[in-house]
């Protein structure tokens, strides 16, 4: 017998990029429940948890950075080429490697997920901005390190002006007029 993965669909990635505490990881993760709670393969690919293991070897200097997200880019790759859904959640400060990612995935969705800083810098979930601006983090983006915003994504989340449940129906309706889901 011969089994087909994931029949009739198509993967794509989903690639959230923004600011510290911008809001990415929160609409991934209930995006990619809703969608698993739906049947379809749904991938999570997140700096925190990445960084702890695929990525543990790397800091945040440009080098570093390109390396991390060239590594995601591989394994975004391979499953969405397998019909998963996958929603990767990375600052990924620079345009480069957001279009190296794009042309390397080829079936991919850039989403920008913006907030003013000063509304990051008030949210500042983990304290790392006070740290960051006391000059204790080194490098820390949108404080001592750049972040470049995308100029033509797909979709732009404004998480200051719309709540979690509006993002995320933003995001849905994407991937269904596209017909991903
Ligand atoms: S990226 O720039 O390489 O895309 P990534 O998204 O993986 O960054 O990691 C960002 C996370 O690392 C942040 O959510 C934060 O918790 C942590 N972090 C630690 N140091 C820094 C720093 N200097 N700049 C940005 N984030 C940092």
């Amino acid at each position: 017998m011969t089994t087909t993965c994931c029949p009739g669909r198509k993967g794509v990635t989903l690639w959230f990029t923004g600011l510290p505490c911008s809001g990415k990881s929160a609409v991934a993760d209930r995006v990619a429940d809703i969608l698993k709670s739906k049947g379809f393969y749904a991938e999570r690919l997140d700096g925190d948890n990445v960084r702890q293991d695929l990525t543990r070897d790397l800091g945040f200097s440009k080098k570093d950075r390109d390396e991390n997200i060239r590594r995601v880019t591989f394994v975004a790759k391979l499953l969405t080429r397998n019909g998963v859904v996958v929603l990767t959640s990375f600052i990924s400060p620079y345009k480069e490697m957001r279009s190296h990612a794009r042309t390397q995935i080829g079936s991919f969705l850039e989403v920008y997920v913006k907030c003013p800083i000063e509304v990051c810098i008030e949210r500042d979930i983990k304290g790392m901005y006070k740290k960051a601006m006391k000059g204790e983090i080194k490098e820390f983006t949108g404080v001592s390190d750049p972040y470049e915003e995308p100029e033509n994504p797909e979709l732009v989340l404004e998480t200051d002006k719309e709540t979690l449940d509006e993002s995320v129906g933003k995001v849905l309706a994407k991937l269904e007029e596209l017909g991903f889901i």
